[in-house]
């Protein structure tokens, strides 16, 4: 499945990226939130997402790379969030956390940084739908994979099978079409894409091509 990440869309004409994506049936729409503190970037906040929520049905999959996620995530519920992804390491509880984001009936995932290991998900994997396993440090789009990161989606993939655990792997930073099918024979699940899909000349085109070569 394919996720296009939002922060490289046109700003100025977000309704033509928001129709490449209705039009090549894009799986979810990857809306990253940054707060210029867990990370030193600043995007956008609920209102803005609640914007979107007009322009297409496809599922929300929020990525919030925000210190003390616990304070916002009603808001993005209420803005049409259908996913919510945070960093364990921005909350102080991550498991009273994690209940808060299934409390609305929405599915929860836990994002794992390029230096981060996997032993947090000894006592979470069981309350998570998802796993985003960062391919780049958070902040920005239109940097390099991280080439260790294939190998850790092979280990988080065999966890998740001796678990025999229901939870989806989702990729994100750095993918373009020629790693993505690497990536995803690694045992990814869902591939997040920004530059790679919003910098090109054809944005649905290439969104058809990602969902090719992942059939
Ligand atoms: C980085 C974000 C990514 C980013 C990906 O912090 O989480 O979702 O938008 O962009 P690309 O695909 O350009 O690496
Ligand atoms: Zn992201």
């Amino acid at each position: 499945m394919i996720s296009p990440s939002i922060l490289s869309c046109d700003f100025t004409n977000v309704k033509k990226d928001f129709d490449a994506m209705n039009e090549a049936k894009a799986d979810f729409v990857h809306i990253d939130i940054m707060d210029g503190n867990y990370v030193p970037n600043i995007s956008f906040g609920p209102s803005i997402v609640s914007q979107f929520r007009k322009l297409t049905d496809i599922d929300f999959d929020v990525h919030l790379m925000i210190n003390e996620p616990e304070k916002y995530i009603e808001d993005f519920v209420k803005a049409g969030a259908n996913i919510i992804t945070i960093h364990p390491d921005s909350t102080l509880h991550l498991n009273r956390t994690i209940n808060l984001i299934k409390s609305f009936g929405i599915k929860a995932g836990i994002a794992i940084n390029p230096a981060q290991e996997l032993s947090i998900l000894d006592y979470t994997l069981e309350d998570i739908d998802l796993v985003l396993i960062m391919s780049v440090n958070p902040g920005f789009g239109g940097q390099s994979f991280i080439e260790s990161s294939t190998r850790k989606v092979e280990d988080v993939k065999k966890i998740i099978n001796n678990a025999k655990s229901k939870c989806l792997i989702e990729v994100d930073g750095g993918i373009k079409l020629n790693n993505a099918l690497k990536v995803y024979n690694a045992g990814a699940d869902i591939l997040v894409a920004g530059s790679a899909i919003f910098g090109s000349e054809n944005p649905k085109k290439t969104i058809i091509k990602f969902k090719e070569l992942l059939k």
